[in-house]
């Protein structure tokens, strides 16, 4: 029989406590491809996927697996550079293994990013969008068989993505010299893009963008009540706007030009976290 969630988690955490100066209080998810947020840190530690017990193999193209530990501004940081998406065939504990034991090795605070598509005719590629909320399209949720076993069987996501922690973003974006929009992004399982029928279908549900991948990991941030902000890199536009033959190197190409806007912006708020990674200026 296949080793139980908790104790996989264990084991994970138990590793890092070993092998790592000391826990987490923020986790930073990055899109593919992103690299310079790490060079921001002091006292680095890298570590490999394959090298953690329990951590997936990335497989994507642009995606690189490695865990960077170190500090910024006061704050001990982990950095997934390559995360696991669903499309590669893992399951959803699969991908949100590493956040399940990063959380219990201490994180208190999620910031994620991803690429996605504009649905929202009045984004451009190279835009960001701060998540307000999200539609989970994907078909599946990672705490199917987990909650059950534990203490919240059902977990509330009327406020998934911190309200004080939204604000800070948008106030912060003119200083960062770049367009924030605020909207809702939609996450299919992929790795087919969508048809421009779906596109139309979604924009009626209410998305702004549409992408792959974050939210298995805000379910799992929300059930260990993480604080969590995601941004969303504006890499094209959708299906029904797009001119046709949408490909992955535009999406990197698009992400890596926003790079320097979103990982600026993801430093301004980890400057402006508590001594214990949480954000507390609700105002
Ligand atoms: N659709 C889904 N995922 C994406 C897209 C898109 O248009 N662009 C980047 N990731």
């Amino acid at each position: 029989m296949a080793t139980p969630w908790n104790l996989r988690v264990k084991e994970t955490v138990d590793f890092f406590k070993h092998a790592v100066d000391g826990p987490p209080q923020v986790v930073v998810i990055l899109s593919g491809g992103l690299q310079t947020l790490t060079e921001a840190l002091d006292n680095k530690q890298v570590f490999h996927n394959q090298d953690i017990p329990n951590f997936p193999k990335p497989t994507a193209e642009g995606h690189r697996g490695d865990v960077v530990f170190g500090t910024c501004a006061g704050q001990r940081v982990a950095v997934l550079m390559g995360r696991s998406h669903y499309y590669e065939g893992y399951s959803m504990l699969d991908i949100t293994m590493p956040l399940h034991a990063l959380h219990v090795f201490g994180a208190k605070t999620l910031l994620i990013s991803n690429a996605a598509g504009g649905i929202n005719p009045s984004y451009t590629p190279g835009d960001l969008m701060v998540i307000r909320d999200h539609i989970n399209f994907m078909g599946d949720n990672p705490l199917r068989g987990i909650a059950n076993q534990s203490k919240q069987q059902f977990v509330d996501m009327t406020n998934a993505y911190t309200p004080s922690l939204r604000q800070a973003a948008l106030s912060l974006a003119p200083q960062v010299g770049v367009t924030l929009h605020e909207g809702v992004y939609l996450a299919t399982s992929g790795p087919s893009y969508e048809t421009p029928a779906e596109i139309r279908a979604f924009r009626n549900f209410g998305a702004d963008a549409v992408g792959m991948s974050t939210i298995p990991e805000v379910i799992v941030a929300n059930f260990h009540r993480m604080q969590v902000m995601g941004i969303s890199c504006i890499a094209n536009l959708a299906a029904d706007l797009h001119s046709g033959g949408m490909n992955h190197a535009e999406v990197l190409r698009a992400v890596k030009g926003a790079e320097p806007h979103l990982v600026t912006l993801f430093l301004r708020i980890i400057e402006r976290l508590g001594g214990n990674g949480v954000h507390v200026n609700a105002a």
